[in-house]
């Protein structure tokens, strides 16, 4: 049995940022939320979230997540001080707690696992997670004997210069046994150069201290700065390309491609370069993405093309075409075997299948039958300053290029709208619409005038 502790307390001074560092995102999800996630498989009895700075928006980011217990440390005076905070939350309790820095959102959970069973195996009182860093400058230094077992653990900036030569580092996760760590907690004091309770201190108290090497020091990389945010950034997008190829998707040139890890791809999924695929995305076989597009919380059937556009928050079936330069927002439907065309913005529209809106169109809040053609620039006037209105148009009903379509209006099956025109008015199944003055040619015009 564990229980997890998440330190997330913590400003983050060093992200120069008004929002909590824990709150940065890596991937598509928050420093935080990558830990969590990373603990969820060893099914801990109770997760603690110690939330301190900007306390209220870390946890209604956090609040979807279930089985959280947030724990406040109301004035933030180190990693030992944020774990005190525990004592009467876990009163009586006499298993092992495993403690997570929450700036550290490349670790794996097999890392965890190993951690887990050493210390459990070899029954320490406590057992940090260590790695030997070519520079180690800003972590604590770990220094052990030649069997694993810790003697001492400085932080960098108490370190002496030699010291300081040592490259085996603190990656900020530790398994305690929880009576022991909590006997000793009171004791803390914070004469160190931070002037802070240092989680640290506490370990070489409370027994037999085991240090465990990570094998993959890029699992340890703790974000304190932008450039650590940028390095974990380039960490994280090579392991989510590597699964990606491996599982059969091909990447053309994967260094100018971004992939959120929420994102799912099928096999022989072609994406081009220049193109970023966020949020719940999910990509069907056969389909050919890019290059330079965006598809962020949208999903793509099987076989659909994406040149040069912008997706978001939308469906596209099998076998449609899109772009180049198309925006899909606000919760657009496109159909099978469609084309979304040149120049097009869609929001909020629901197009059937085997329908053209191929060049110079806004179609907002619409809904469109199958087989419909969208003439060259045909717009809906959907707001009228106060509110949004809606446009129906049926099966085969093709428009005009250059008309206008005034909402609220209908347009039944088979309709034909006149090039040009500005309907208003509802217009009944197989009609054609001419909604435009005549044309009136006055001859020998230019004589006249003179
Ligand atoms: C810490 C370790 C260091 C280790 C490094 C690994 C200590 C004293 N030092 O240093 O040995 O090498 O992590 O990345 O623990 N936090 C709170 N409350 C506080 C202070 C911090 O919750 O009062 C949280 C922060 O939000 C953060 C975590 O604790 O998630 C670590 O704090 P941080 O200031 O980043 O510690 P480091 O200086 O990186
Ligand atoms: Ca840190």
């Amino acid at each position: 049995m564990v229980v997890v502790a998440i330190l997330a307390a913590g400003r983050g001074t060093r992200m120069k940022s008004n929002l909590p560092k824990v709150l940065h995102t890596l991937g598509g999800r928050s420093l935080v939320e990558r830990v969590i996630k990373s603990v969820e498989p060893l099914s801990p009895s109770r997760q603690l979230v110690i939330v301190g700075y900007q306390a209220e928006e870390v946890k209604a980011a956090m609040q979807s997540i279930p089985r959280l217990e947030f724990v406040e440390q109301t004035v933030q005076l180190g990693t030992g001080h944020a774990i005190q905070q525990l004592l009467p939350h876990l009163e009586g309790y006499t298993g092992d707690l495993l403690i997570l820095n929450g700036d550290l959102p490349l670790i794996r959970t097999e890392t965890l696992k190993h951690l887990l069973q050493t210390h459990q195996e070899n029954q320490n009182a406590a057992t940090i997670l260590t790695a030997h860093l070519s520079d180690p400058r800003g972590y604590g230094r770990v220094f052990c004997n030649s069997e694993n077992v810790v003697q001492q653990m400085v932080e960098d900036k108490d370190c002496t210069t030699a010291q300081k030569q040592n490259s085996r580092i603190n990656a900020g996760v530790y398994c305690f046994n929880w009576s022991k760590l909590a006997q000793f907690l009171p004791h803390l004091q914070a004469n160190n150069a931070q002037k802070e309770y240092y989680l640290t201190d506490a370990v070489t108290q409370v027994g037999k201290v085991m240090a465990v090497d990570v094998e993959d020091y890029q699992e340890i990389v703790g974000i304190n700065d932008r450039l650590q945010l940028a390095t974990a950034t380039e960490i994280l997008q090579t392991r989510i390309k590597e699964k990606w190829m491996v599982a059969g998707v091909t990447l053309i040139d994967p260094h100018s491609i971004t992939i959120d890890d929420t994102v799912e791809i099928q096999p022989d999924v072609i994406i081009e370069p220049q193109t970023h695929l966020r949020g719940k995305t999910v990509i069907q076989t056969g389909s050919r993405i890019g290059p330079g597009s965006l598809i962020e919380n949208s999903h793509l059937g099987e076989n659909v093309t994406v040149l040069y556009s912008v997706v978001v928050d939308s469906t596209v079936d099998a076998g449609t075409k899109i772009g180049p330069y198309t925006h899909l927002r606000g919760h657009v439907q496109v159909g099978a075997a469609c084309r979304v065309g040149n120049f097009v913005e869609l929001k909020n529209t629901h197009i059937g299948d085997r329908t053209n809106v191929a060049h110079l169109s806004y179609l907002g809040d619409t809904t469109l039958g199958t087989k419909v053609n969208i003439g060259a620039g045909t717009i809906t006037a959907n707001y009228d300053g106060v509110k949004k209105h809606p446009t129906k148009i049926g099966d085969r009903t093709k428009t005009g290029a250059n008309s206008v379509l005034v909402a609220p209006v209908t347009l039944g099956d088979d309709v034909y709208v006149a090039a040009g025109s500005t309907v208003t008015e509802d217009v009944p199944d197989n009609s054609l619409v001419i909604a435009r003055s005549r044309q009136v040619v006055k001859p020998d015009w230019q004589k006249q005038s003179q």
